[in-house]
């Protein structure tokens, strides 16, 4: 294999809280070794359209405690394409970039798998993604923040939901997973959880809500993934509405509030750490891998593990004790 002298990083999908770090990490990390290191603006947009940033250690200064990406993200179409790849690649060579380090979720690891199977260039991924929904990680980046602002938001909306006696639905992200909404619900003490991994019956969720009531429970939380099969926090709230009338109910949707802010220390030493490890990987000939953190210890596995949703188990352990928790 060819030896690495110039290593690019970029972010791409969705941005989490956490990623500046991790840029920061492996900039700073590919620099103390000795390489070159350039930024990719706009993930594999920019790939394709030549958007190379040169990086010195002074690049990546004051970034560790924003939010977003510095090196911005964006979801590309044409990248899908084996003609957008190969244009990519191209690019890739001209600039004389010899890695590449991915932050994102399962949309760029796909990406970045194709890319290195098709033209065998090394890459290391670095989970990025408030979903927490990859495997070879027991944390992804910005998911604790994430977390940390959900929780925060669910406090005023207790506050205001006791002092009415009312029920509030309150849609979280997570298109195809209910890590957020999972833990949002113990953390906030929710009364139910709905996720897109678990069918959840409407008249199970009624049936919960008129036992709290009997059980004098006058304001209620239930916590709905983006991505549960019943439609969204809209439309469990109508047919809730349709069933006890008497109840008074409200929905809040957060959407991408979800996605912004300072990151929490916790993602910041976690990117931190990954950031360096992925540098550390590429550089000890490792590819097509994901860095994550798996019992405190950073760890290797291979992409196309991380991204397969097959194998992804909910946590049905913590679903049932935040059931037992809200009686
Ligand atoms: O993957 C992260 C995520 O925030 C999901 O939870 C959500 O479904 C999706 O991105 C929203 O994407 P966009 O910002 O492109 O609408």
């Amino acid at each position: 294999m060819k030896s690495i002298q110039k290593i690019a990083v970029y972010t791409s999908g969705g941005d989490a809280p956490g990623m500046n770090a991790a840029i920061r990490a492996v900039v700073r990390t590919g620099l103390y070794k000795g390489k070159q290191m350039v930024g990719i603006v706009q993930g594999y947009q920019g790939m394709i359209d030549k958007n190379f940033l040169d990086m010195d250690a002074r690049s990546v200064c004051n970034i560790i405690q924003h939010g977003g990406t510095m090196l911005k993200t964006a979801r590309c179409q044409e990248f899908r394409t084996p003609e957008g790849r190969e244009k990519a690649y191209k690019n890739l060579v001209e600039k004389g970039i010899d890695a590449l380090v991915a932050i994102g979720g399962d949309g760029t690891f796909t990406g970045a798998e194709l890319l290195s199977k098709e033209f065998g260039i090394p890459v290391i991924g670095i989970p990025g993604t408030i979903d927490n929904d990859l495997h070879g990680t027991d944390f992804t980046i910005g998911y604790d923040t994430a977390n940390n602002t959900v929780i925060e938001a669910i406090d005023k909306i207790r506050d205001t939901a006791a002092s009415h006696d009312r029920i509030f639905f309150v849609e979280v992200m997570g298109r195809d997973s209910g890590s957020i909404a999972l833990w949002a619900g113990i953390a906030g003490g929710a009364e139910a959880v709905l996720l897109p991994e678990k069918d959840t019956a409407i008249e199970d969720l009624i049936t919960k809500l008129e036992q709290g009531y009997d059980s004098n429970k006058t304001s209620s939380i239930v916590i709905i993934a983006e991505g549960d099969k019943n439609g969204g926090a809209y439309n469990v709230a109508k047919r809730v509405k349709e069933k006890l009338q008497f109840y008074d109910i409200k929905v809040t949707i957060l959407g991408h509030l979800q996605r912004g802010g300072n990151p929490s220390s916790f993602d910041r030493v976690l990117a931190s750490r990954l950031g360096y490890g992925a540098v550390n990987a590429l550089l000890n000939g490792e590819t097509r891998k994901m860095v994550g953190l798996k019992n405190n210890k950073v760890q290797l596995t291979d992409l196309s593990e991380a991204i397969n949703h097959s194998t992804f188990k909910l946590e049905e352990d913590l679903l049932e004790m935040a059931n037992v928790l809200t009686i």
